[in-house]
């Protein structure tokens, strides 16, 4: 399969022809990630509510960061990957967010940032662009902020919301962001953002006229009891290993596990 690239995400655009994303974590699922065709995957800082079993994203460090970005990278050596930016790795100093977006690149093995939040962080992305730096913006519902969004709620509701939304999406469009992510806002609002700008936008919650969609992997596979609205579900794999599991138990306690070909004879 061929590496998407930067360059290619603007022509993905105009051509019309949809982006697909998803999130990985390790180096398994990023391999199938990768076999399924699907061009970029997020280390989404979504690791910390799907895999580390934290309530939200706000506890995830700059190290879960780059350990899942590296196990990403093993698993799948050709993917695009996008590392997210965990919560105050960039928001205290422009110093520190280039300093914490370099380590994703050279110690993860990333191919671009993630990082939320508009025009207020145009002036870091115009930054990271000239050092080097590929940037994926993220407008609407932002997790990181979700103690000042008062929960995790829809946005983008009001007409004001949106002006704002496509404000904050052009400053970062011209600050050299290469596609911006947005997450849960109505569909007329994601239309309008994304008719407005040049760069591709890439829609969670967003409905269909998104330049892409991006789905968490474990919502996409039924990894987990919890089903946001916006999700997509293409297996039940949470419900095939409970009960896989619960057959191992029955079999070791019934004495019927292990059988004679799992068993080394002299
Ligand atoms: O962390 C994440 O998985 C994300 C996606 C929901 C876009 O930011």
């Amino acid at each position: 399969m061929k590496k998407t690239t930067v360059s290619a995400f603007a022509k993905r655009k105009a051509s019309g022809e949809k982006l697909v994303m998803c999130t990985a974590y390790d180096a398994p699922f990023a391999a199938a990630v990768l076999d399924a065709g699907i061009d970029i995957m997020l280390i989404g800082d979504s690791v910390g509510t799907t895999l580390l079993g934290y309530s939200s994203t706000l506890p995830v460090t700059m190290e879960d960061m780059i350990r899942h970005t590296q196990a990403v990278r093993r698993g799948a050596p050709e993917a695009f990957l996008v590392g997210d930016m965990p919560f105050m790795s960039y928001q205290s100093s422009i110093e520190e967010g280039i300093r914490n977006a370099g380590r994703l690149i050279k110690e993860g093995g990333a191919d671009a940032v993630k990082l939320e939040g508009g025009a207020e962080y145009a002036e870091l992305t115009s930054k990271l662009v000239r050092s080097g730096i590929p940037v994926m913006g993220h407008l609407g519902l932002m997790p990181q902020s979700v103690n000042t969004m008062g929960g995790y709620k829809v946005q983008g509701r009001s007409e004001e919301a949106v002006a704002k939304l496509i404000s904050d999406a052009k400053a970062l469009e011209s600050a050299g962001a290469f596609c911006i992510v947005l997450e849960c806002i109505p569909e007329s609002a994601a239309k309008a953002v994304t008719e407005s700008l040049t760069v591709p936008t890439i829609g969670i919650g967003c409905g269909r006229y998104c330049s892409g969609q991006v789905q968490v992997l474990h919502d996409l596979l039924g990894l987990l009891d919890f089903r946001p609205k916006h999700a997509g579900r293409y297996a039940e794999i949470g419900q095939i290993v409970r009960e896989a599991l619960r057959s191992y138990c029955e079999e070791v306690k019934a004495g019927t596990f292990p059988k004679d070909e799992n068993i080394f004879n002299k």
